[in-house]
């Protein structure tokens, strides 16, 4: 272990908050310093901390079950998008999950509108035509087709404002159900929608390593 850039080799050797430690020729973070928590926000939320209108926000949410660490949403989900959501008050690594630069894959479950055609798919896969420019080619998984709607799993690595609504009404397939599955290395799994957790060790080794990664890319 390295810590300013000088070899320990004692075992419990304090360092100071912001001194840099590499272990095995890597740069690594405390965990503890910072807090992560897992949201799975409910439709009719909104992603602030504020809301003039008097609505529910994410804020609400986390405060209610007992976080008081100053977290803020990484990113957001619209009013009426369900699921994972990540806030923290480690604004390095926010700045880093949510800069287009860096391209975090989220993954939704889009309940649309009729059933897709193949043209429709490719379309997407390739990257369809929004008013401000061509989105970038998604991934994008048929999961089921009932009646009228079909179940699609799509992942993107933008995020523009209402990216996934968009995409498929350029392919008329409104989007009615929207819910994100995973955001990076983070997944809803079974969190119940407005329930809580700590990001797990390992979530938190992975977003650092995504941060850790992007400052290398930056320096290249
Ligand atoms: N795309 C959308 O259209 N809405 C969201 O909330 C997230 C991605």
């Amino acid at each position: 272990m390295r810590v300013g850039g000088r070899t320990v080799r004692e075992l419990g050797t304090s360092v100071e908050d912001d001194a840099q430690v590499e272990v095995d020729g890597r740069v690594v973070r405390p965990a503890a310093v910072h807090t992560y928590v897992v949201l799975h926000k409910p439709v009719g939320v909104m992603t602030t901390m504020r809301d003039p209108e008097g609505r529910r926000t994410v804020a609400d949410v986390v405060r209610r079950a007992g976080v008081t660490a100053r977290v803020v949403p990484v990113g957001r989900l619209d009013y009426d998008t369900s699921g994972v959501l990540l806030l923290t008050d480690d604004g390095e690594t926010a700045n880093v999950l949510t800069h287009p630069r860096f391209g975090v894959e989220k993954m939704y479950r889009a309940t649309v509108r009729g059933r897709l055609a193949p043209e429709a798919i490719e379309a997407i896969m390739r990257g369809v035509r929004l008013d401000e420019g061509r989105a970038a080619p998604a991934q994008l998984r048929v999961v089921a087709v009932r009646r009228d709607v079909s179940l699609v799993d799509i992942t993107i690595h933008e995020g523009r404002n209402r990216q996934v609504r968009r995409m498929f009404e350029v392919v008329d397939h409104p989007v009615v159900a929207l819910a994100r599955l995973r955001f990076g290395p983070i997944a809803l799994g079974e969190l119940a929608p407005g329930a809580v957790r700590p990001a797990t060790a390992r979530e938190v080794a992975a977003l650092h390593r995504i941060v850790t990664d992007a400052k290398a890319e930056a320096d290249a």
